[in-house]
């Protein structure tokens, strides 16, 4: 028997699973989810297949970011339990062979952080060189990633008389990383949580951090950022030797290779494919597989070991920036056509089932994709169950309200009044009368139930984490068809974007292939193509017989 030894690059056939410990489970009955909550629920994301956890921050905060903006990186924000509750989380996870990856943010503190206290009381404070000073703003206007809140990034601070940056919200100062201070402070965290266990972190907003052109330049210590970044990479590989970090890093494909590390790597373990996620919206659009394909072909090749995380929502605003404006307005007018759906002027607040009117032939094809896709899939809480948004909460939140487990009060989140919870749960008809963990769980036509299937299908089919990718030619517009060839495996995956039925003609070798969702197996003609036919919105996975 052949045993072929993929755990030490784990990450690439892992299924990542996000949530925030504050709207997973309340086991407390305060409102707020919690650690123990979690605890309770690790073998639900067992059953699911999850064999990574990653846990948006739940360190101390004031809560101006959702928790993005951190008062202290080596803690535990009370409201979600003790240190103790977050390593029973890890050791569950652990028996269960399921890793944690935690929120790494460091391009900015919260404004409370003692470091920031420090730095602003007065400029000759051993912290004021850990963050971002000017005595005006630098000429050239610098959006802000939150427009609708700010106009700029620099934030005057009456008492000292001076700027301080600020990427997001001016309540989270820009870290300065040029500061070696700083740089020993980052290395501390990381190897703080190594320590506890975890296998590595998703790290905020990495072009933020590594952008030092805020700083003066008499205090430029830092020529190469990348460098820095590189540096980082190696001491956490020394520190633990299959941690990754997988990086936010929403910019084309040529700046993405630089964070992987160029050619060579050495950066970057994984990033998020941002401009994938954005086509495949204007694909599903246009009924049109074409501008998905065109992304994909356009990928970059990969340094050894790194690789893509897919996703087809996260806990942000489903951002379009990368298209263009009339294609963002396509997808505007196709998934959010309400101003009060969309956001920034660049992405929308919405989960995919009702942008795709709960149509379960297109959700289904669109999360095959996600599994399908070389690249590891990653899950936002209750995407399995097809939960929607609350347009009622503001902003970002809308896509973060609390998970449905039950139908009953609170969705099974909580005990405590309705009140109580960190957002209203959602309304009508994807609120948990109607989608809910405890109604999904034995019905095997659940999108639960469905989902767990790609789950497993995945898990045990290595060509889409390892295997090398191409695009075969389908003929028909509406339809993806595309390979993955490792060791000797060959699997073909097919998606039709088209309300249209198609067949598809492709030369294929072998003498059979095997349907790995239905488990049907089609002979193959002895001559000539294979013709393979596709429902509307169909799709499949087939794996070449000999
Ligand atoms: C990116 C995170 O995904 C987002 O939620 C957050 O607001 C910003 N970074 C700032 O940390």
């Amino acid at each position: 028997m052949k045993i072929t030894d993929t755990s030490d690059l784990w990450w690439r056939s892992a299924v990542v699973y996000c949530l925030d410990v504050e709207t997973f489970m309340d086991w407390t009955g305060d409102g707020k989810g919690d650690f123990v909550g979690l605890a309770h629920r690790i073998d639900y994301l067992a059953q699911l297949g999850v064999t990574c956890l990653w846990l948006m921050p739940f360190y101390p905060t004031p809560g101006r970011d959702d928790g993005y903006d951190i008062t202290d990186f080596y803690g535990v924000d009370p409201s979600l339990g003790t240190h103790g509750d977050l390593v029973e989380v890890l050791r569950l996870a652990d028996d269960r062979g399921i890793r944690v990856i935690v929120d790494l943010v460091v391009n900015h503190t919260s404004d409370q952080h003692p470091w920031f206290t420090a730095a602003r009381s007065s400029r000759e404070s051993p912290f004021r060189d850990y963050y971002v000073w000017r005595d005006a703003p630098p000429p050239g206007h610098e959006e802000n990633v939150f427009p609708d809140k700010e106009t700029g990034v620099w934030q005057r601070d009456e008492k000292t008389g001076q700027y301080y940056q600020h990427s997001f919200y001016r309540q989270q100062p820009d870290l300065n990383i040029t500061n070696p201070a700083v740089r020993d402070e980052i290395a501390k965290i990381l190897g703080f949580w190594l320590q506890l266990g975890v296998s590595g972190f998703r790290v905020d907003a990495v072009p933020f951090l590594l952008d030092t052109a805020g700083v003066d330049a008499a205090r430029q210590l830092l020529p190469d950022p990348h460098e820095y970044l590189r540096s980082l990479r190696s001491f956490m590989g020394r520190r633990s030797g299959q941690s990754i970090l997988l990086g936010e890093v929403n910019l084309p494909y040529e700046d993405q290779l630089e964070f992987f590390g160029g050619p060579d790597g050495g950066e970057l373990t994984m990033q998020f494919d941002f401009l994938t996620m954005q086509h495949l919206y204007l694909s599903l659009a246009r009924q049109d597989a074409r501008p998905l394909v065109q992304t994909l072909l356009a990928r970059p090749e990969l340094p050894d070991g790194a690789q893509w995380a897919i996703f087809v929502r996260n806990h942000d605003e489903l951002t379009l920036d990368k298209l263009s404006d009339d294609e963002r307005q396509e997808v505007f007018a196709a998934f959010g056509p309400e101003p009060g759906m969309q956001l920034y002027g660049r992405g929308l607040r919405r989960r995919l089932p009702p942008m795709l009117d709960g149509d379960p032939r297109r959700i289904r094809m669109v999360y095959s994709l996600l599994f399908a896709l070389p690249g590891t899939p990653t899950l936002f809480y209750g995407e399995e169950i097809g939960m929607g948004e609350n347009l009622a909460v503001e902003g970002r939140s809308a896509v973060r309200t609390p998970m449905q487990w039950t139908a009953g009060a609170n969705a099974g989140f909580s005990t405590a009044a309705e009140r109580k919870l960190p957002a209203p749960v959602t309304p009508g008809g994807y609120g948990p009368a109607f989608v809910n963990v405890e109604s999904q769980d034995h019905d095997p036509d659940s999108l639960l139930v469905f989902v767990r299937k790609l789950v497993q299908t995945y898990r045990t089919t290595f060509e889409i984490g390892f295997g090398a990718f191409g695009v075969l030619d389908s003929g028909t517009p509406g339809v993806l068809a595309h390979e993955m060839r490792w060791d000797e495996g060959c699997v073909v995956a097919l998606h039709n974007f088209s309300p249209e039925s198609a067949e598809v003609r492709l030369p294929l070798e072998g003498s059979a292939v095997l349907d790995l969702l239905t488990g049907i197996r089609e002979p193959l003609p002895e001559k000539g193509p294979a013709v393979l036919s596709l429902e509307g919105y169909g799709f499949r996975w087939l794996r070449l017989l000999a």
